[in-house]
């Protein structure tokens, strides 16, 4: 019996506990046997609606040979039947969408007709394993890029105090990429940090309300001089008053800024043009985002019971990124290809970060390039308080 089938108003005990039994989210079987040599004779009596769809059952009793065949699952079953002891095994469906799954054989005495009856649980396993997976490959390229630069320093330690030793040219020199690997690190582990704390809260909304406009203006100031450097103008005339209020966290939201507004510096040529632009009262997300004909994708989807949002767009004149990089662009420690050393070099983890700010306030990340034409990348706040007020609120 299924739960679409409503129950009868009179429905008697055993209708009540067969439609229990068929609605729990996780698959069970139950299995019967008389025999340990007899596989062919086991048999199972009943296996509920999730089973049936896992097992791709099309009935709820049949031989037990044709609902499972993984050999160690059978071996469960074998002890929770006939050394009547609980048993467990785990195994991976194959298919396009393979899944692990753990079973658990659990003995159910005999039953009327003097069978061994066991009960056969199936847990998936495969988001466990999925995060676990995650969890060591980050550990894994953390180590990774923690050590690149010690050994850079203990390298250059060893050549300090052999043969540099007397000549004060090398030692500056050697002195100067030192303090650049030191600081290469201590930008990791700030990095490092500061996404471990963002995916904390990741599911608390943020409660403060931001202004925008200012965040950008302080940002852009402080960033002035790195532009500077490199002969890159930074252009932000459209950012200004009236006020626009999001809803946010200052400090995450001037790490966004932050985040982008340095990418486009950093992969700027010298002397070329950073423009930075920000749009209030969208409702029309589709309408926002790119130049046409410019590959786009969004990396952060909005949540759509926002109502307007405010676009912040950084525009820069860089190298741009091929259309088959896009996708993995916020992975942490993603770096296009060609771009992991020299002047460009960074963390890595810079849109991981954007990206899961931006996942914490129900915002959006698109990003719209394609090599040669220079990239946007775009970020979507919800606005604060009734669209019609933000604007008069100043
Ligand atoms: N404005 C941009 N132009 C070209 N490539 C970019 C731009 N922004 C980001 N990228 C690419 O995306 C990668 C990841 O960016 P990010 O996470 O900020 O790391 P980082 O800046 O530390 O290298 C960069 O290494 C670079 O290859
Ligand atoms: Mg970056």
């Amino acid at each position: 019996m299924s739960l679409l089938e409503p129950l009868p108003s009179s429905a008697s005990a055993s209708q009540l506990y067969a439609a229990l039994v068929d609605a729990l989210p996780d698959p069970i079987l139950v299995v019967a046997g008389s025999r340990r040599d007899d596989l062919t004779g086991w048999r199972f009596i009943l296996a509920n609606a999730a089973a049936r769809e896992l097992l791709r059952l099309t009935a709820d009793e049949g031989r037990l040979l044709s609902a499972v065949r993984d050999p160690a699952v059978l071996g469960a079953v074998d002890k929770a039947l006939f050394d009547v002891a609980d048993a467990e095994s785990a195994y991976e469906t194959t298919g396009a969408q393979s899944r692990s799954l753990r079973v658990r054989a659990r003995p159910l005495g005999i039953g009327p007709d003097g069978l061994r009856l066991a009960l056969l649980t199936y847990h998936d396993e495969t988001e466990v394993r999925r995060v676990e997976r995650t969890r060591v490959d980050f550990l894994a390229n953390a180590s990774h890029e923690l050590r690149t630069p010690l050994a850079s320093l203990s390298g250059f330690i060893e050549t300090l105090r052999g043969h540099a030793r007397d000549d004060p040219a090398a030692r500056e020199k050697f002195l100067g990429i030192m303090q650049a690997q030191a600081d290469r690190m201590a930008r990791l582990i700030a990095d490092l940090t500061s996404l471990s704390r963002i995916e904390l809260d990741e599911h608390v909304p943020p409660r403060g309300v931001v202004d925008l406009g200012m965040v950008v203006r302080e940002v852009v100031e402080a960033a002035a001089p790195l532009g500077a450097q490199r002969g890159v103008k930074l252009d932000w005339r459209s950012c200004g008053a009236p006020p626009t209020l999001v809803r946010g966290e200052r400090d995450q939201i001037v790490q966004v800024v932050q985040n982008l507004l340095d990418n486009a510096i950093k992969y700027s040529p010298d002397g070329a043009s950073v423009r930075v632009e920000m749009q209030g009262g969208l409702s029309e997300l589709a309408a926002a985002a790119g130049h046409d004909g410019v590959p786009r994708l969004s990396l952060v989807a909005p949540d759509p019971s926002q109502e307007t949002y405010v676009a912040l767009r950084f525009m820069d004149l860089g190298p741009g990124i091929a259309r088959q990089n896009l996708p993995r662009l916020s992975e942490r420690f993603y770096r296009v290809d060609g771009q992991k050393s020299g002047a460009r070099s960074g963390t890595g983890l810079g849109l991981a970060i954007v990206k899961h700010i931006m996942n914490r306030h129900r915002g959006g990340l698109v990003v719209a390039s394609a090599e040669g034409e220079g990239s946007a990348f775009t970020v979507y706040f919800p606005m604060a308080g009734d669209p019609e007020g933000v604007v008069k609120a100043s």
